[in-house]
Order: structure tokens, then sequence, then C-alpha cells
């Protein structure tokens, strides 16, 4: 990240501490053994590139992993979906994923201060919409490989 990055120096700086927190150590960096699912983008705007993996237990996910580099904003952001996601079902956390895009890109309201724990600390990033996109490549990312868990469900599914 570079030291000038002026969207980011003009955070809160309870925030900046999160975010510099995930970007320095990472949670779920890396890859898996044995993903049931793998997904990857670009940042058109800056190159930067995300992928993720995703290995599920029955309708839970399992473990996840995600790799690639970019800013400070997109490594926090990939770090702290990990772990907000680990755990969930695989259509919560499609409908987390959505929710939390939405909130994002302004068009659905952050709940209250502390509810979103670690992800609290993105909201400032709104102020910025060239850096939108930093703050949600992991989840684009994280969605478009759900979704072909869902879509290999429902393919499941047909008689
Ligand atoms: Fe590339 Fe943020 S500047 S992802």
């Amino acid at each position: 990240m570079s030291a000038m990055d002026k969207e980011f120096v003009a955070l809160d700086w309870l925030y900046q501490e999160i975010i510099l927190d995930h970007y320095k150590r990472p949670r779920n960096f890396g890859t898996l053994e044995h993903p049931d699912v793998s997904a990857d983008e670009e940042n058109p705007y800056c190159g930067d590139h995300i992928a993720v993996q995703v290995r599920m237990d029955g309708d839970r996910i399992a473990d996840i992993r995600f790799s690639g580099r970019g800013c400070a904003i997109s490594q926090a952001s990939a770090s702290m979906m990990t772990e907000k996601v680990k755990g969930m079902d695989l259509e919560e956390a499609l409908r987390f994923a959505e929710d939390f895009r939405r909130m994002m890109r302004g068009e659905k309201p952050f709940p209250p201060e502390g509810e979103l724990e670690d992800l609290d600390a993105l909201r400032g990033v709104r102020e910025f919409p060239v850096r939108i996109k930093c703050a949600t490549l992991a989840w684009d990312v994280l969605q478009r490989a759900l979704a072909q868990l869902l879509a290999r469900k429902d393919g499941d599914k047909q008689p």
C-alpha cells in the first residue's frame, strides 16, 4: 500500500487500525488442497486480483481461503470476509455477500455500528467511490464461487 493513499488515511483512525491489522496478518490466506469450488476476479480499475476457494461440509462452509494481491482495503476486506462466512450455510453466505456488496455501494444501510464487527471498518470506504470496488472485490469472487455451488445443488435436484 502506498503510504500516501489519500482515501485510506482519510478513514477514521480506529478503522485504519482494524484494516491494517487484517492487511498485515491476513486471516485464511492461502489455498486449500481439496476445494469444492474456486473463483477469481481482477479489479478492472487497477489489475489487482483475488482468488477464493471454498470447501463445504454438506451445506455449510467448512473452510475458505483467499489469495492474490491488492491494496490494504481489498486484502483486509477479503480477510474479514473469510472470518465472517466460515460456518455459514450456502444460502446464508450468498445472502450476506449480496447484502454487503449493496451496503458498500450505498444501496442498503449499514446496520448499527458494532453489529458487523471488523467489517464495520469498511463503512468509511463508501465515501470514496473509486475504492468501493477494492472493498467488494473479494465478495464478488465469493458470490461467484457460491453461485456455482448453488447451481450444482439445483442441478442435483433435477429429476
Ligand atoms: Fe487495487 Fe484496491 S487499488 S484492489
